[in-house]
């Protein structure tokens, strides 16, 4: 179950990603934080040994939440109940080398067609997937290129020749998307389109919005249950798409990220660490 899969990063990942953020060194870090280096290097290598307060500092001196940061440390990071929707979010959790990433297929109860959101990295494995599944994608949305989350793709084609492929400009799509972008034809209901670069230069993330208030945000590589995805294009970007999500989508929004588990705009709002 993805619900109960491990968060994508732990604490040494994120204090790592705060200081690209925040284009702090380390060393910065230890003197406005009176925390020393040698335990802050510990941490990027996973081995912790701060105090609640050594934590709460910081926090302090990232501008993270400390709240999350506390919970993220303690192994005791919140997520929250996934909601039924009117309509079926399958997510995938495929082989990533030693970690995972998720692909989501949804369609509506009680039928087979519906809408693949990225592929995951092996060639076969979420063909293998849809086909025990007896699933049948119309389209296929990619968040990004990148080869963990697009790698699957021509081996989907081969099996699904009717598929469209919706994602970036350029990237072997049909169809190129663009922010603010409603794509309402397909059986899920409603799709938006935000374009959230900052992992990646082009970076798309898809509001999936049914009847009622539900809706689930497939996220990629933007946000993450307690973190937030690598700054590999561009770390303003990144942080002004996050910042910008957790604010302008509903608070019950669920989120779907392309690593770890689900999880909500609410929720990250109140605990992730970058949320402040
Ligand atoms: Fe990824």
């Amino acid at each position: 179950m993805i619900e109960s899969m491990p968060l994508e990063d732990e604490l040494g990942d994120v204090l790592e990603k705060a200081l690209k953020l925040r284009s702090l060194p380390e060393e910065q870090l230890a003197a406005r934080s009176e925390v020393s280096l040698r335990k802050i290097k510990d941490a990027f290598d996973y081995r912790y040994d701060f105090t609640p307060d050594e934590l709460i500092r910081l926090a302090k001196a990232l501008s993270l939440n400390e709240v999350g940061l506390s919970a993220l440390a303690g192994g005791q990071y919140p997520l929250p109940t996934v909601p039924v929707f009117s309509f079926v979010l399958r997510p995938y959790s495929l082989s990533l080398g030693t970690g995972k990433v998720n692909a989501y297929f949804v369609h509506h109860p009680g039928k087979k067609e519906g809408i693949l959101f990225d592929t995951g990295y092996q060639p076969a494995e979420i063909t293998n997937c849809l086909k025990k599944d007896e699933l049948c994608p119309t389209a296929v949305f990619l968040t990004h290129a990148d080869s963990d989350h697009i790698g699957g793709l021509p081996a989907l084609q081969k099996a699904f020749p009717e598929m469209q492929v919706w994602g970036p400009r350029g990237e072997k799509t049909d169809k190129a998307v663009q922010e603010g972008d409603e794509i309402s034809d397909f059986a899920s209901g409603q799709i938006r389109v935000f374009d959230t670069c900052g992992h990646a230069e082009r970076h798309f993330s898809y509001l999936v919005q049914g009847k009622g208030n539900h809706s689930v945000l497939i996220a990629g590589d933007l946000i993450f249950a307690g973190s937030l995805g690598g700054a590999f294009h561009c770390r303003h970007r990144l942080w002004e798409n996050f910042d910008r999500i957790l604010r302008v989508l509903p608070a019950q929004t669920l989120i779907a990220p392309g690593h770890g588990p689900l999880t909500s705009v609410a929720n990250e709002r109140k605990f992730n660490p970058f949320s402040v």
